[in-house]
């Protein structure tokens, strides 16, 4: 088979982008502010961005929930694909981030449909699964790599049946097919997505996202309990 180069996996990205996944001013300003603050580049691409948007609207999802929000970039997708009575729920450690993600988001007129909770992931879910939180229609995992099975396991609290559970970075350009990866965040990522596959609760796949490295994304939906099936 012919090899596929850095280059054409990212000509045929932007090809994809360039036609579907547009920006706009809000997006662009929110990756310009970002950037300006010192903030890692390590949001979704347009593309991915897009997919997100698509798989809230085809959920139809009225409640989302995300762990790790950054800036604000997919956060901006999510609650774009959200009904006006629609919430988006994001979870971010640093005040720093949130900071910038909450003015993001404003400038994106998205304001009055995004709620962003600082603290540590783990905490803040146990903290709305004690509070009888509403189960979210849809859940983004995208926080730190080694706390990816127990966020699993709490958005499993937090769903019903049908609940579309998604998690970023699940490839890492392949690092993932190692048995032992080196990398800390690689090995953890591995043992998540061992950890999806087992789940009996959910039915899920991976979806490689190509740029000019190769990620993923896991794709899940919560299992109707009552028909076993
Ligand atoms: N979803 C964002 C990218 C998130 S990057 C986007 O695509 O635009 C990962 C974020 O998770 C970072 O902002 C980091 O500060 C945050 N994070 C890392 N560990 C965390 C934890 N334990 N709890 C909550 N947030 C965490
Ligand atoms: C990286 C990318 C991500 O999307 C993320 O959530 C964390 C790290 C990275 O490329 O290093
Ligand atoms: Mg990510």
């Amino acid at each position: 088979m012919e090899k596929v180069s850095a280059e054409l996996m990212e000509s045929i990205d932007w090809y994809i982008e360039s036609m579907f996944a547009p920006d706009d001013a809000a997006l662009q300003e929110c990756l310009r502010a970002s950037e300006e603050a010192g903030l890692p580049a390590i949001q979704v691409s347009p593309n991915q961005g897009k997919l997100l948007y698509l798989i809230a609207k085809m959920a139809r999802a009225q409640r989302i929930l995300e762990i790790g929000t950054l800036g604000g970039y997919s956060a901006i997708w999510l609650a774009r694909a959200l009904p006006a009575d629609g919430t988006l729920v994001t979870i971010e450690r640093e005040a720093k981030h949130a900071d910038l993600a909450r003015s993001s988001l404003a400038k994106a007129g998205l304001s009055g449909r995004t709620e962003i909770l600082v603290g540590p992931a783990a905490n803040v879910m146990r903290q709305l699964i004690g509070e009888g939180a509403p189960p979210f229609d849809l859940i983004f995992i995208d926080a730190d790599k080694p706390g990816y099975v127990e966020y699993l396991e709490l958005a499993l609290r937090l769903s019903k049946d049908g609940t579309v559970v998604l998690a970023d970075n699940v490839i890492r350009h392949g690092e993932v097919l190692q048995e032992n990866p080196a990398d800390a965040n690689a090995a953890a990522v591995r043992r998540f997505n061992a950890a999806l596959a087992a789940e009996t609760r959910l039915e899920s796949v991976l979806l490689p996202i190509v740029r000019s490295r190769v990620d993923g994304l896991s794709v899940s939906v919560v299992k109707h309990q009552a028909a076993g099936n």
